[in-house]
């Protein structure tokens, strides 16, 4: 009720802000997770000017132009600022290097003492440049694309500092909080307070909408899924609706599963990114309850390409239509996709919809 007198007070002219307030399109509106990266020869030669991967995050100038790189080829009716979540750890002091094909490395974090030594003196300076990009692209986009400003959510965040790299049980953080659950909701209230800052400046800088990536939401039992993602997402959406209250946020809680609806309805997003994973008939459930879906292709299947991909496609947009859907991956682009096939996947959602 409330996000459709919101919307209609603001009529927009950009179809992503209009299915998450409330209306199905048809085509649906697209972009795709990690549209911004390697597969893209444009961004592998930006990358190699930039060197480290978090330099190419904080100059403005390049972030931008990696950001547009696929509005340009593509067309895809958002742009997602191009940043990682693991510049709040960064900024907070805790230094994030990436090295070469291995991913994030960070000094781990193991107990509520080790906080002390996470500080802000550099935050403010990081974030500006990150704030910089958003300003930049803003001016460089067709008025029509709107832009996705985002974060991780507290919990993934949290898993990357705890054990110092990204791991595939999330073990050093899951154990943190069931030996000491005091201190590990110390630490997630930093990343709480420390992600609102970081959206709050993207949305004055330009961003139309925000999107908490949850990657490892799927790691935990019930009772902590409530405690370490749902209630931390809740908090920042709630500070950053009664700041922007015309600015929608989707939540991407992947692998929650059947957890999902219950994310949903305590945070208020008003989108809901559906990871590979997710039955279809439970995607149309979400939709049909009014919340905005976005999903669910699966990544191996655009580097595949060909009629398997086709088949998936036309399921989806045959399950999705009129409800208000954005057409995503269930996670995001790998580096081997072809460029060819992704043209092909817009050309499909655009053709088969229409
Ligand atoms: O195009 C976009 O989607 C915007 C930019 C973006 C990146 N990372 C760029 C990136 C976004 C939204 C992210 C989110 C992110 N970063 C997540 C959540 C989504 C997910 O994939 O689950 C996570 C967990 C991270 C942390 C991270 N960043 C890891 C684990 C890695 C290494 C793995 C890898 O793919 O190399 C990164 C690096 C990274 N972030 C790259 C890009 C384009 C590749 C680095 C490079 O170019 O060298």
């Amino acid at each position: 009720m409330h996000k459709a007198a919101v919307a209609k007070t603001k009529p927009s002219s950009k179809r992503l802000l209009q299915v998450l307030s409330g209306d199905a399109l048809s085509p649906p509106p697209m972009w795709l997770m990690r549209q911004a990266g390697r597969y893209l020869a444009e961004y592998r030669a930006v990358r190699e000017k930039a060197g480290g991967f978090l330099d190419l995050c904080y100059t403005p100038q390049l972030a931008a132009e990696v950001t547009l790189q696929p509005i340009r080829r593509f067309g895809f009716d958002a742009a997602i600022l191009f940043s990682d979540i693991l510049v709040v750890p960064d900024a907070l002091g805790q230094h994030v290097a990436f090295r070469e094909g291995e991913g994030p490395s960070l000094e781990p974090i193991t107990s509520e003492r080790e906080l002390s030594r996470l500080d802000a003196v550099m935050m403010g300076e990081k974030f500006s440049k990150v704030f910089e990009t958003v300003a930049r692209v803003r001016e460089g986009l067709p008025h029509e694309t709107a832009l996705i400003g985002f974060c991780g959510a507290p919990w993934t965040v949290a898993t990357y500092m705890v054990a110092g790299e990204g791991s595939s049980d999330q073990a050093a953080a899951r154990m943190w909080a069931y030996r000491d659950r005091t201190g590990f909701s110390k630490l997630i209230d930093i990343v709480v307070e420390t992600s609102i800052t970081y959206l709050d400046g993207q949305v004055r800088a330009g961003a139309d909408a925000l999107q908490i990536f949850d990657s490892w939401a799927g790691s935990l039992p019930e009772p902590e899924f409530d405690a370490w993602v749902v209630a931390p997402t809740k908090r920042i959406v709630t500070e950053l609706k009664a700041r922007h209250p015309g600015v929608p946020i989707i939540g991407f809680p992947r692998g929650a599963g059947e957890n999902a609806k219950r994310y949903v309805e305590t945070t208020h997003v008003d989108g809901i990114g559906c990871d590979t994973t997710e039955p279809l008939s439970a995607m149309r459930a979400l939709g049909k309850s009014g919340i905005a879906v976005q999903g669910n292709l699966d990544p191996l299947l655009l580097v595949a390409g060909g009629e398997a991909m086709e088949r998936r496609v036309k399921d989806i947009l045959a399950t999705m239509r009129g409800l208000p859907f954005i057409f995503n991956l269930g996670h995001g682009i790998v580096p081997q996709t072809p460029p060819e096939n992704v043209a092909r996947l817009v050309a499909l959602v655009r053709r088969e919809a229409g």
